[in-house]
C-alpha cells in the first residue's frame, strides 16, 4: 500500500489516527509540524511568534520538498500527518498527492471546537472567539480539504474505527 497522508482541519484527530494506523501498518509515523520543528530547534507556536504565519507557511513547502526526495528515492510505508493549514497551497496539495494517498479526516466545527478549547498550543486558536475562528477558517478550507483522495467522517467515531475505515478504502484504492 502507498504511503498515506492525513490533512484536515486542527483537532481532526490526525496525530492520534495517524500514529495507531502506522502502527496497524507497521507504517513509519511521520509529523510536518515536529518535522519543522526538529529542522528549526523552535516550537510551531514559537516560530508564529518570532516569524510570523507566512514564514512558517515556507517552512511547510521545504519540508514537503524534503519529504518528496525521501519519497522519490524509494521510501514508502510511511503515514504522514500534515499541519491542518498545509493545504492552502494547490502546489502543496499537488507534491502531497505525489508522496501518498490524500486522506481528509472530516469533523464538525464543534467536534474540534470540544477537542482544542483545552489546548494552548495553536497559535491561530488563540483568540477571543475560537469557534467562530474555527468556523470562519473551515469554511474557507473546505475548498483545498476535498481536493482529498478520499474523506472520512470522524464525528462519533472512535480512532480505532476510524483507522479501520483507512484501512479498509486505503486496501481497496491500492
Ligand atoms: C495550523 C495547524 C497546526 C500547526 C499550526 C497551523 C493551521 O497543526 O501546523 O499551528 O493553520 O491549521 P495541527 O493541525 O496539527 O494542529
Amino acid at each position: 500500500m502507498k504511503n498515506i497522508v492525513l490533512i484536515g482541519f486542527m483537532g481532526s484527530g490526525k496525530t492520534e489516527v495517524g500514529k495507531r494506523l502506522a502502527e496497524r501498518l507497521s507504517y513509519t509515523f511521520v509529523d510536518t509540524d515536529r518535522l519543522i520543528e526538529e529542522k528549526r530547534g523552535e516550537s510551531v507556536a514559537g516560530i508564529f511568534r518570532g516569524e510570523g504565519e507566512p514564514r512558517f507557511r515556507e517552512l511547510e513547502v521545504s519540508i514537503i520538498r524534503d519529504l518528496l526526495i525521501r519519497d522519490l528515492s524509494g521510501v514508502t510505508g510511511h503515514v504522514i500527518s500534515t499541519g491542518g493549514g498545509i493545504v492552502i497551497s494547490s502546489d502543496n496539495i499537488r507534491s502531497l498527492k505525489k508522496i501518498g494517498l490524500l486522506v481528509w479526516l472530516k469533523a464538525s466545527p464543534e467536534t474540534i471546537y470540544r477537542r482544542v478549547r483545552s489546548e494552548t498550543h495553536r497559535p491561530l486558536l488563540n483568540v477571543d472567539d475560537p469557534l467562530g475562528e474555527i468556523k470562519r477558517l473551515l469554511t474557507f478550507r473546505e475548498q483545498f480539504y476535498s481536493e482529498a483522495d478520499i474523506s472520512v467522517d470522524t464525528d462519533g467515531l472512535e480512532v480505532d474505527k476510524i483507522v479501520d475505515v483507512i484501512i479498509d478504502v486505503c486496501w481497496k484504492r491500492r
